[in-house]
Parts: structure tokens; C-alpha cells; sequence
């Protein structure tokens, strides 16, 4: 029957998917905003019928693992940060466990030991710091900035010790951190930097996009942020060190790095001889690492192919929604701190941070909002060693957490995702105006 094959069966199926996402997904994205009723997200997918098209073309092609759309995707990425590798994995929070154990891979030449520190923020996301407990490492928290809600750059020197070989920085909410000061520190005191980009998708300090400093730096594609995929992650690796490490410790801690459905990608599949394993052990099946399994399915890789199309796009937004937020709250800053942000910084917000100021209740703020259905998160976890689960992890304090604390108090965010209709800003912003008058 004519039109009766695979591709144009395909291409009927795309239609009808695009008609699909018209019809059920579209009209509920416009529905009309109703102020205290219609919830605002701090944020969401964003999304049209080309994440939906790509979803089912992938089920199609039922490769299932990671395919043409992962490779793809992690070609776009490589362009993006100009980096050398960039290795997709199941979550964020999968990326940081990667990059930390790969600096304490026995193939890292200079490996981190067991005892070994690594400076990083108190106010911070868990799996941030788990990954360095996990690995036998030792936090040394430093204290945090009320404004940029970064790592205070002035104070990472002094938490230097003699076991302090690394700094594990997030960009606190896409808010880039004083990349001068650090990597100064960095290069003087022989110590790696590794970024948590997983807020900071597409900002940038002097130019240069964060996630290009350090050694790595992990991204998450969880629907809070700029892009995603569901679940997903990345780690950009721009340190030739850590190329083969970082993709080994992703895939079982193999020392072979064929692709799915390849063989023999080295031609030495037979003829190596590795540790204590007889002359010729299969490739396949050797294991130079302590790894895991952190490989992403193709069907995420398709979705995550149509958001990057729409990346550029999305900062933007973020930006504008951001600066919306932000000229319309300065005649407020007597009750509340606006964010703030380095001058060669341009971040790319993940959110929008206030802290108030003494004598404006914070708890009565937030209830104010999320009464009227607009959404708040705190920063995080906090002072991530008030949280019960930290709150016995061997760790060093440098110098004390006072702004930690604080910010644990008194700050929270709204959201600046690309999904805010002016509308719903205009409802923020009076609801704010309305408690802080
Ligand atoms: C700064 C930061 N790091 C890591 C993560 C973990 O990412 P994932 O949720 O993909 O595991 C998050 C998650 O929101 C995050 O905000």
C-alpha cells in the first residue's frame, strides 16, 4: 500500500504528535492566570511538540541506552563550553560523585587520599558535599556572602591546610562565583577546582562561561533547570587528566571506553595485559576504577536535544523575568536585600533571592506568598551541617558559619523560570508590595 513504510508511517505519527501536544498540552499552557488561585511554579519544564517528537522518535528507534541522540547532545554541549570531553550522566547529583571520585582515582596522578580536604560552601546542596564524604575526602566549609549566596571568595586562603588539595564550587543559583580570587588561590596553592554548574547553565564571569575553570564541572538536567531531560546530568571536563577517568568511573569503572553496541574500539581487545588478570583478559571486562553505573537512556538524550535549541532562549528569559523582579523590588531595600552579584559576572539566574532585612519576619513573608500560591524554596539545604543528616560528618569549619546561619534564616528565592507570563509577575510583585508596605 503506498505510504505504507516505516518513515512515512513515522512521519504521521510526528504530525499527529504535534497535533497531540496542540490540543492537550498547549491550551493548558495558555489557560488564563487567575491571581491566588493559579499556582506559581518557581519553576518547570518548558517545553513544545519537538521534546514530544523527539521522545517518540526515540522510542522508535528502541536503542533504549544512550545513542545518536546522547552523542549529539554531548556534541552540542562540547561546542557550548568548548571543553574537551562532555559525559552525560543519569542526574547532577551522579555528576559531583563522579568528579569527586576521579580526583581520587589511583589514575589521577596526584590523587586525593583519604583525609585529604576539599574547601567548599556551607550554604550548599547535598550532594554537592556527599560526594567528598562518600569518597573518604573531608569538607572544610567556609562561610558564604548574603547577596551573591556564593562561597565568600576572601576567606577560601585562610581554609587552606596541609591536606587541602582541592575547592568544589557551586554557582550559587546561576550567580557566577569570583572566579579572579579563586583561581588565583587555586593555581598559587597547587589545588584542582571542580564547579557545580547544575544552577548555572549558560552564565558566565569575564566572558568565560562558568563550568570552563575548574578541572570539571557537573550540570543537572532535573526540570528546575534551564534545560531538562527529566532526570539527567553532565560533566564537562576541560583537564585532559580526567578525560578517561571521569568515563570510566560513569561506566562501571571499566578501562574499556567502546561504545554501546561496539567492540574492540582500541584493537587491543585481546592482547592486554591488566593488573593481576591473565595475558588477553577480554577489554570489555577490565576494571581500572571503582565505578558505577550512572549512564543516561536515549530517551532522555532526545528530550534534552529539542530543550538545547531552546537554551539560549531560556537565559534570556531568566534574565528578563530576574531583572523584572529585581527594578521593581528596589524601592523595598530598607525591609529586604536584593541579590547581588560580581561586576564581571553575568549570571544566568536559576532563581531570584531575597533575605529580609531585621524586623521583617521571614516566616510571615513566605506564608504571605505561598497563600497566594506563589511558590518559595530556601537556599537548599542551608548551613548544610544543621541538616540532620550532616550533622555527624567528619568535616572542618574555617574560621565560623556566622552568614551561613543567617542566610539559613532569612533567605529564601522565587522563581525566574521562562514559564512567568508578566501577569504572574505583576501578582508577585504586588503581593510583595502588599507585606512590605
Ligand atoms: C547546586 C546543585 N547541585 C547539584 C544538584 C543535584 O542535581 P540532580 O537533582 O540532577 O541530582 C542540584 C539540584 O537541584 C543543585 O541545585
Amino acid at each position: 500500500m503506498k505510504g505504507n513504510n516505516p518513515e512515512s508511517i513515522k512521519r504521521d505519527i510526528f504530525k499527529k504528535a504535534k497535533l497531540y501536544y496542540q490540543l492537550a498540552h498547549e491550551i493548558k499552557q495558555k489557560e488564563d492566570f487567575t491571581p491566588g488561585v493559579s499556582k506559581i511554579n518557581y519553576a518547570g519544564r518548558v517545553y513544545d511538540h519537538r521534546e514530544i517528537i523527539n521522545l517518540i522518535d526515540s522510542a522508535f528507534d528502541f536503542w533504549l541506552t544512550a545513542g545518536r541522540y546522547a552523542k549529539e547532545f554531548e556534541k552540542k554541549m562540547c561546542r557550548f563550553f568548548k571543553t574537551k570531553k562532555f559525559y552525560l550522566v543519569n542526574s547532577g547529583s551522579s555528576a559531583n560523585l563522579v568528579m569527586v571520585s576521579a580526583l581520587a582515582s589511583s589514575h589521577f596522578k596526584n590523587r586525593l587520599q583519604p583525609g585529604d580536604e576539599i574547601i567548599t560552601p556551607s550554604i550548599t546542596f547535598p550532594t554537592t558535599v556527599t560526594p567528598i564524604i562518600q569518597n573518604q575526602l573531608v569538607p572544610v566549609f567556609v562561610d558564604c556572602e548574603i547577596g551573591t549566596y556564593n562561597i565568600d571568595p576572601n576567606r577560601i586562603e585562610d581554609a587552606i591546610g596541609p591536606k587541602t588539595k582541592a575547592i568544589f564550587i557551586p554557582h550559587t543559583l546561576g550567580n557566577p562565583c569570583n572566579m579572579d580570587i579563586i583561581m588565583d588561590v587555586a593555581k598559587r596553592k597547587s589545588m584542582i577546582v571542580i564547579e557545580d554548574v547544575c544552577d548555572a547553565l549558560g552564565a558566565s564571569y569575564d566572558g568565560k562561561l562558568a563550568g570552563t575553570f575548574g578541572s570539571m564541572a557537573s550540570l543537572s538536567f532535573f526540570p528546575a533547570h534551564h534545560i531538562t531531560m527529566g532526570e539527567g546530568g553532565g560533566i564537562a571536563v576541560n583537564d585532559q587528566r580526567f578525560t578517561k577517568i571521569a568515563l570510566s568511573i560513569r561506566d562501571w569503572g571499566r578501562d574499556c571506553w567502546c561504545e554501546p553496541g561496539k567492540n574492540d574500539t582500541c584493537s587491543q581487545r585481546f592482547n592486554g595485559r591488566f593488573g593481576n588478570l591473565p595475558f588477553g583478559y577480554d577489554h570489555k571486562y577490565v576494571y581500572s576504577n571503582l565505578g558505577y553505573n550512572f549512564k543516561i537512556t536515549e530517551m532522555q538524550a532526545a528530550i534534552g536535544v529539542a530543550q538545547f535549541e531552546k537554551l539560549n532562549q531560556f537565559i534570556e528569559s531568566r534574565r528578563n523575568n530576574f531583572n523584572y523582579y529585581y527594578e521593581h523590588l528596589k524601592p523595598f531595600q530598607d525591609k529586604i536585600v536584593l541579590p547581588r552579584w560580581e561586576k564581571k559576572a553575568n549570571p544566568s539566574w536559576f532563581g531570584f533571592p531575597i533575605t529580609v532585612k531585621p524586623g521583617i519576619n521571614v516566616h510571615s513573608l513566605i506564608k504571605h506568598l505561598e497563600e497566594a500560591k506563589i511558590e518559595t524554596r530556601r537556599i537548599f539545604a542551608g548551613n548544610i551541617l544543621k541538616q540532620p543528616g550532616f550533622m555527624n560528618v567528619k568535616h572542618r569549619i574555617s574560621g565560623d558559619l556566622k552568614i551561613a546561619d543567617m542566610i539559613m534564616e532569612r533567605t529564601f528565592f522565587i522563581g525566574v523560570y521562562p514559564g512567568l507570563t508578566d501577569k504572574m509577575k505583576d501578582f508577585v510583585l504586588a503581593r510583595f508590595k502588599h507585606f512590605l508596605k
